[in-house]
């Protein structure tokens, strides 16, 4: 490994061929992949999964429905996801080829071949198995952006030990419901993180959490030193990584685990107050990861790639530990924050690694694009981006002036931008344009990859026409969609395959509209209680059941409102035990309570605004107006009709800002 300048660093200009390169060339070739997946659909997917994945023992089986809607593929068959993201690499030529290009938060760049990648997941793998973690065990991961985070990762998945990772910004509290969930055995941690040029605790939060109890299955705490910075150890539970990768090999049998096996889970919010953990498997989850390298992002030997996603976020399992390493490329992690030390710091990156392909969020656009507004040394201009050739985005709708600045300002009108639709449930891309095949819409996510067959329908389950909004489904199970719940299968069924709509569609629980002449799919938004907000999914009731768990809430409802930047805004309306605060009070009491949201969740979830009422407005059967929250959340003028509102005089109330 070496660690240089960033100022002195160029990539490696490693020469050496991609596993494969596959991607679509051409509308007819689109069209005609669409009609192989839709005359001989086992037969596509069967084809894919054994040119992209090596198998250890091939599969006979491509699909097993028998217990619809659990579906399992190529069930029979042998494999390891490290191996596939790793060893075979090693064979190919590719051994020197550099994996990771790590730039930190105060910019000092590590980089790492595929060759000491390898090393590092099979050392850091023997030393969590000689700790006797193996084949089915959980193991949490709550780390920064790192080498370290794809190591632990990769060291799971070759041992068979499915990981659970949760993302940094969560709770000591957060932590604990997902470590309890999950039955964990291990947690993989880091002393602290550094984000923006400070450093935050990240093992204190663990000790926390292991503090709050039931969690005596956890019998192992691996540390990675990231800062040095001050902790308390526990002899009997805590290592440190270095000292578990110090006294191991560099080579390590896989876990040879059937292609049904889970991968990981990765908890999500939904509907209901308790996030959900969707379960993903390890040959249909991968495969679908290199093919969308493939296919969307065309993927190169020589590019470099970058997904600003976090690992704690399924973008950051598809398309940082799993896909780009799958089809062995080259990519950037990046530790730090998009405005720090300035709001040119992505653009700088992108310059200086000479990145050609780059993925982030909607949100990152907006706030990048306000920042250079204010400050020109910061445009896109001033850097030299003539590296790029694909742009993407994920995580939420993207506007069409944001759509336009990122092609034109980033892209130099000469990069497609990515709208690419998909969810943690997915595990890659569903609905996205294909570089140099599908004409661009700003806006639309364009059409459905192929093998993908998604639909818009009513409430019942009919199909609609092009041009009238609906819900958006997918008619036909795919490799890598999630398998269940973990520990919950009841709420994977009716939640995804709901029985209104005669129990075998997926609902993705977004609004979705088609165009009539191009059938292109525009993205309305969320149809369920889930917010969006800077990308990140939150559900309203675990904010409300956060709220609702203060000492001076009586209750609470919590709406999202739009915002330019963040997408969505949080907005919660809230009743206190006592007297409605005082104008005066009102301010001190909403800081108190975003604080302990803060706390409950993590500081994602915190309410942009609080507003306090007498009461909550319900209808006469006691449920809360939640339409009427919302208009008064935008400050719009309640013009619908409140004659079934029981105490209709709470929403002026609630019109107030604190
Ligand atoms: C939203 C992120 C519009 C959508 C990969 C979905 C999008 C939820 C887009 C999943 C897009 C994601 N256009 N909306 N291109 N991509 N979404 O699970 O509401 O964190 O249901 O997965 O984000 O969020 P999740």
């Amino acid at each position: 490994m070496s660690t240089t300048n960033a100022s002195t660093y160029r990539p490696d200009p490693a020469d050496l061929p991609l596993l494969r390169g596959t991607a679509i060339d051409g509308m007819p070739a689109y069209e005609a992949l669409v009609n192989e997946a839709q005359t001989d659909r086992l037969g596509f997917w069967a084809r894919l999964a054994r040119e992209h994945l090596t198998w250890r023992r091939p599969f006979t089986r491509v699909l097993d429905e028998s217990n619809a809607p659990f579906f399992k593929w190529f069930d029979d068959g042998v494999l390891n996801a490290s191996y596939n993201c790793l060893d075979r690499h090693l064979d190919n030529g590719n051994a020197n080829k550099t994996a990771i290009i790590f730039e930190a938060d105060d910019g000092t760049v590590t980089t790492i071949t595929y060759l000491e990648l390898h090393a590092r997941v099979c050392r850091f793998a023997n030393g969590l198995r000689e700790r006797g973690i193996g084949l089915g065990d959980r193991v949490m991961i709550y780390l920064p952006m790192s080498i370290e985070g794809v190591v632990a990762m990769q060291a799971c998945a070759r041992i068979g030990a499915p990981h659970s990772v949760v993302f940094g910004g969560f709770s000591a509290k957060s932590l604990h419901e997902r470590m309890v969930d999950v039955g964990a055995v291990a947690v993989i941690t880091a002393d602290e993180q550094m984000r923006g040029g400070k450093s935050l605790p990240l093992k204190s939060i663990v000790d926390e959490a292991l503090a709050m109890g039931g969690t005596d299955d956890v019998h192992t705490v691996v540390v990675y030193r990231r800062t040095g910075g001050s902790i308390l150890w526990d002899e009997t539970r805590d290592c440190w990584l270095h000292e578990i990768e110090e006294a191991q090999p560099d080579t390590c049998e896989p876990e040879w685990v059937g292609a049904e096996h889970p991968l990981f889970v990765l908890y999500t919010s939904g509907s209901t107050g308790t996030p959900k953990g969707v379960q993903h498997s390890t040959a249909g989850y991968l495969l679908w990861t290199s093919v969308t390298m493939n296919w969307t992002f065309d993927i190169q030997p020589h590019d470099v790639f970058w997904c600003t996603a976090d690992i704690g976020w399924i973008t950051g399992h598809s398309y940082i530990c799993y896909g780009p390493t799958a089809v062995g490329a080259t990519q950037v992690i990046f530790e730090g924050v998009p405005t720090w030390p300035n709001a040119g710091r992505f653009w700088d990156m992108i310059a200086r690694h000479k990145v050609s392909i780059f993925y982030t969020a909607p949100t990152a656009i907006r706030s990048l694009i306000k920042a250079s507004e204010s400050d020109g040394s910061v445009h896109p201009r001033r850097f030299d981006l003539s590296s790029l050739r694909l742009l993407g985005t994920v995580g939420e709708p993207i506007n069409p002036s944001a759509w336009q600045w990122y092609a034109q300002e980033v892209g130099g009108g000469r990069c497609p931008v990515l709208d690419t639709f998909w969810q943690t449930e997915t595990g890659g891309h569903m609905i996205a344009p294909l570089p140099g095949v599908t004409r661009l819409v700003p806006g639309s996510c364009t059409l459905p990859l192929p093998g993908i067959d998604a639909a818009i329908v009513d409430e019942t389950g009919v199909e609609l026409p092009n041009g009238q909004g609906g819900l958006l489904v997918i008619k036909q199970p795919w490799p890598s969609m999630l398998r269940t719940i973990w520990a919950n299968p009841e709420r994977f069924r009716h939640g995804y395959y709901p029985p209104e709509l005669g129990g075998n569609l997926y609902l993705a629980g977004d609004g979705a509209i088609r165009d009539p002449e191009t059938g292109y799919f525009t993205i309305t938004g969320r149809i369920d209680d889930v917010l969006n907000v800077s990308g990140h999914r939150m559900g309203t009731m675990e904010i409300e059941s956060a709220l609702t768990a203060n000492p001076l809430v009586s209750e609470a409802a919590v709406v999202g409102r739009p915002d330019e930047t963040s997408g969505e805004a949080i907005v919660a309306f809230v009743v206190l035990k006592g007297p409605r605060p005082a104008d005066g009070d009102a301010k001190q009491i909403a800081d108190q309570l975003r604080a302990w949201v803060g706390k409950e969740i993590g500081p994602i979830a915190k309410p942009k605004e609080i507003r306090f009422g007498d009461s909550m407005p319900k209808t006469r059967s006691g449920k809360v107006v939640r339409r009427l929250l919302r208009s008064v959340a935008k400050g719009e003028a309640i013009s619908q009709d409140v004659s079934t509102v029981e105490n209709p005089a709470v929403l002026h109330q609630f019109s107030q800002h604190t």
